[in-house]
């Protein structure tokens, strides 16, 4: 009997550029207009949560009225020919609206919130719409915040990719500069899989080992059967 293949797509905020939403260090990318230190901190939540929740309540809008693109069509198709699971940086859902059936967030989804106390990984809470009321107190006496990670934060679900990919027989990485670390630290778990493939247009000038098949998007568009 055929044993199935395991399939991990690793994907980065390029996957959903095709769908409107802004990438992180593209030109025009989302952080030319904001500093890193004043949204997406512990401290900057610290020091002005008003602020920080505006700025994911305007993104959370955006991902609402976003639709997946071909790309999160192609890697839902791929459950055709194997056991695929997505391991994402994104925090938009168009994964899971694409309908691939296992999806991992890195850094959180911004469609759900969480408690901004000590046992923050506890308990996810949707959110209804794009506006989070941060004012809001959770059961354990903490206010809501939203569940994305932060720089400086720990990435929760850290450990777990780890094994997946280590596991994997193929990989697919799309659209990622590779830059945010830990979480681009993850690839080199893969050292079993047979074949890594990178999907990006700036595909030649990321730094992966030498074992990787790098594809700019349009490439990896003609080559599809
Ligand atoms: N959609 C989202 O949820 C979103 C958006 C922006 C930032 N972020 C967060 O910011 C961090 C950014 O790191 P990153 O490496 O994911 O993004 P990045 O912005 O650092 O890199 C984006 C990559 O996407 C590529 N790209 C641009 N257009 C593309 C296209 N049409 N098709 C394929 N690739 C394309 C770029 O060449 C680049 O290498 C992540 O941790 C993520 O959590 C998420």
């Amino acid at each position: 009997m055929n044993r199935v293949l395991n399939i991990i797509v690793f994907s980065g905020a390029g996957m959903s550029a095709e769908s409107g939403i802004e990438t992180f260090r593209d030109s025009n990318g989302l952080w030319e207009n904001y500093r890193i230190e004043d949204v997406a901190t512990p401290q900057a939540w610290a020091k002005d949560p008003d602020l920080v929740t505006n700025f994911y309540n305007e993104r959370r809008r955006t991902i609402i009225q976003a639709t997946p693109n071909d790309a999160h069509l192609g890697v839902k198709s791929l459950e055709e020919i194997g056991e695929v699971l997505v391991i994402t940086q994104n925090i938009d859902d168009l994964h899971e609206r694409a309908g691939s059936s296992n999806v991992l967030h890195l850094h959180g989804n911004i469609r759900q919130a969480k408690s901004s106390g000590p046992n923050q990984e506890k308990e996810y809470y949707p959110i209804d719409g794009w506006k989070l009321d941060h004012t809001t107190i959770c059961p354990d006496g903490y206010r809501l915040r939203p569940h994305v990670v932060w720089f400086g934060e720990d990435v929760p679900c850290y450990e777990e990719a780890a094994i997946q990919l280590d596991q994997a027989d193929i990989l697919i990485v799309i659209g990622t500069s590779l830059q945010v670390y830990p979480a681009a630290g993850l690839i080199q778990f893969a050292a079993k899989a047979q074949q890594k493939f990178i999907i990006d247009p700036k595909a030649d000038e990321l730094c992966v080992p030498s074992d990787f098949i790098k594809l700019n998007a349009q490439q990896a568009r003609v080559s599809q059967p």
